[in-house]
């Protein structure tokens, strides 16, 4: 069944209609939900949400835009919370230089990825990365800090040339990858889509944002998944259950979900 590696059930967006969408998700063959925080609160509401429901799991991290929120009381809080029934990851974590220009504040950016992906590392937790306009940075400071680590490594919402996914392949991480691969213009996508190993593949919404093709603009949701499940398997030339059932594999190994 699908393995959506990346949601935020959490968000408003979905106040209105929350659980009956979540328990409509198993019918649309999806089975596995990991529910991703930016933020403190978010994280506990991830928490909330692995408790409530048997298929979602939770990351707990602070997004680099999110970072005011981090001080050592609050990362006091993540690393006592880390080991909690049903958390698999620490996330999302990173450099994000789109919406950030400020080099005082993109300093700050860099302490807390670089604290908490060390926490990761003494946790023994897998990391979801995430980074916007900071390729090389990111990869720079990924290639120092995976160093003698095997913790797993995904860059979530991969968005830069295919090129660089084979570098941050080579270092070990996956990619992960959404409704933007389904978009017409998303050439550069398409083809790290169709070329990166198999094996370092995981599926994602991201949701509520970036649904794919024909959806593009509504709220995402883990069902639509089936469609970029259809572009990767046009792509690479193989059937959309090989698709699924290796994706789901993947994420199972990277997340420790027996
Ligand atoms: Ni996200």
């Amino acid at each position: 069944m699908i393995f959506d590696t990346h949601a935020h059930y959490d968000d408003s967006k979905f106040d209105e209609d929350r659980d009956e969408l979540l328990a409509s998700l198993a019918e649309a063959g999806v089975g596995t939900v990991v529910n991703v925080g930016c933020d403190i609160q978010s994280s506990q509401n991830s928490l909330d949400l692995s408790r409530k429901y048997d298929f979602i799991y939770a990351a707990l991290g602070v997004h680099p835009s999110d970072i005011a929120c981090l001080n050592e009381e609050t990362f006091g809080w993540l690393r006592s919370h880390l080991h909690d029934d049903k958390v698999v990851a620490l996330g999302e974590i990173g450099l994000d230089f789109y919406w950030e220009k400020d080099e005082a504040v993109r300093d700050k950016q860099r302490y807390w990825f670089r604290r908490q992906f060390e926490l990761a590392k003494e946790e023994g937790m897998s990391v979801i990365i995430h980074s916007r306009e900071a390729a090389q940075e990111t990869y720079e400071m990924l290639k120092e800090m995976m160093a003698g680590s095997d913790v797993p490594v995904v860059v979530h919402c991969y968005s830069y040339s295919p090129e660089m996914a084979a570098d941050f392949i080579k270092l070990g991480c996956h990619i992960g990858i959404g409704g933007v691969v389904t978009f017409k213009k998303a050439k550069k996508l398409k083809e790290v889509a169709k070329d990166i190993p198999m094996d370092r593949l995981l599926l994602e919404t991201d949701c509520p944002y970036l649904a794919p093709e024909p959806f593009r603009g509504r709220r995402n949701n883990s069902a639509l998944i089936a469609h970029v499940v259809d572009e990767i398997a046009g792509l690479r030339g193989i059937s959309r259950e090989e698709i699924i059932e290796k994706t789901e594999e993947n994420a199972r190994k990277f997340y420790g979900i027996a």
